[in-house]
């Protein structure tokens, strides 16, 4: 096949790409690099066996869009590029709308006047907001709480009316759990800009020597140790779900969302073990006041994207914690 990626420079999009590439698909990157790097391109060859072709182009740019359409006849389009931090979006929201709901639309409008019907979405377990049950299943209602998951709840708004208004759709929501770990090889991985935000990359940087400690936001959630519960799912088996959903996008008519997590939650003080075990040393921590906004516990019920895609996560907490080290010191040594 011939798919567009957009964003797949990013920490999601170089791994599917580089699986694409393995798989022996075509595969046209759109991105901004306003969250990457173009040296991106070259983990994604190394891994993939063959170049990706590129565009440097903002997704709310139609003149770009045509012109890759135009270039590269796609049958398909994964929909990674958009901005994903929480805190951000709380002080810019209009960005947020801007980049991930105007982005979204300037893609299907172009999508629409090349006759190209087949997308994955990347959504997010933000969409359901602070108080759906564990494990969350899919038919949980949808309260997101900030504006970042408001705009991934409104795209995925937009997909299921267009899903609706004619027969030719094709389209997969994946709402990722918490993405983590990077490439076995370490060629790819996570690197955000200034200081992580997320628990893994920032643990990682600890055992990276690049924070004195972590501070752990709260002990005393309702959880089994007191510190936060998530469902951390490798980025390679996240890439791979990429890929077996494009494989099934035929047999959806119109729209389908899934889950995308193992089903299997981890606290905070759990990730911070295993890490150590991987890095082979303690990791300083202190805890601290709960963040804003923050749930006890978030994990999936991962059945639907078996049942539908055929996917299910082979990795666990250990790989991701491995692999995620593995990239830091490669990192570190460049
Ligand atoms: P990332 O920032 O590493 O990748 C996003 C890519 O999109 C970057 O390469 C960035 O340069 C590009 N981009 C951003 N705005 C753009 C624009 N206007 N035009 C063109 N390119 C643009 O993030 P990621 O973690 O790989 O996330 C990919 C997608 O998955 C995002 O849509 C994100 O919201 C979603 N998601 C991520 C997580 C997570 O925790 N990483 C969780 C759930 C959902
Ligand atoms: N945590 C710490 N210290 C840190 C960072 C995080 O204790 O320095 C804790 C959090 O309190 C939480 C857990 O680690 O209990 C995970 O936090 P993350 O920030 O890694 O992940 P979240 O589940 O809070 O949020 C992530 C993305 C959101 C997305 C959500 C659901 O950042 O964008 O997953 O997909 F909406």
């Amino acid at each position: 096949m011939k798919v567009i990626v957009t964003g797949g420079t990013g920490y999601i999009g170089s791994h599917t790409a580089a699986a694409l590439l393995q798989r022996g698909h075509q595969v046209l990157i759109i991105d901004n690099l306003s969250n990457s790097n173009a040296r991106a391109l070259e983990g994604i060859a190394a891994i993939g066996g063959s170049k990706p072709e590129f565009i440097e182009a903002d997704v709310r740019d139609a003149a770009a869009h045509a012109a890759a359409f135009v270039r590269f006849a796609a049958d398909a389009v994964i929909h990674f590029a958009g901005l994903k931090s929480v805190a951000e979006s709380m002080l810019h929201p209009l960005r947020y709308y801007d980049c991930n709901v105007t982005g979204t639309i300037t893609l299907l409008r172009a999508m629409l006047a090349h006759n190209v019907r087949s997308l994955v979405f990347s959504s997010s377990a933000t969409v359901y907001g602070s108080s759906a049950k564990v494990p969350i299943l899919e038919t949980a209602a949808i309260a997101p709480v900030n504006p970042y998951g408001q705009s991934k709840a409104m795209v995925e708004t937009i997909l299921t009316n267009l899903a609706a208004s004619e027969a030719d759709w094709h389209i997969a929501c994946l709402r990722y759990f918490n993405p983590a770990g990077a490439h076995p090889g370490g060629l790819l991985g996570e690197d955000p800009r200034g200081t992580p935000n997320n628990l893994m990359p920032y643990v990682t940087q600890v055992a990276g020597g690049r924070h004195e400690k972590l501070s752990i936001f709260g002990n005393d959630w309702p959880t089994p140790d007191g510190t936060g519960v998530r469902d951390y799912v490798h980025v390679v088996d996240l890439a791979e779900a990429h890929l077996c959903a494009l494989d099934k996008l035929d047999d959806i008519d119109g729209l389908v969302i899934a889950n995308i997590g193992t089903g299997r939650g981890h606290s905070v003080l759990e990730v911070v073990r295993a890490y150590e075990q991987v890095c082979g040393k303690a990791l300083p921590v202190e805890f601290a006041p709960r963040r804003a906004g923050d749930v006890a516990e978030s994990y999936c019920a991962p059945g639907l994207a078996e049942k539908l895609f055929g996917w299910r996560a082979r990795c666990g907490l250990e790989d991701m914690c491995r692999d995620a080290w593995g990239r830091e010191q490669l990192t570190t040594e460049d």
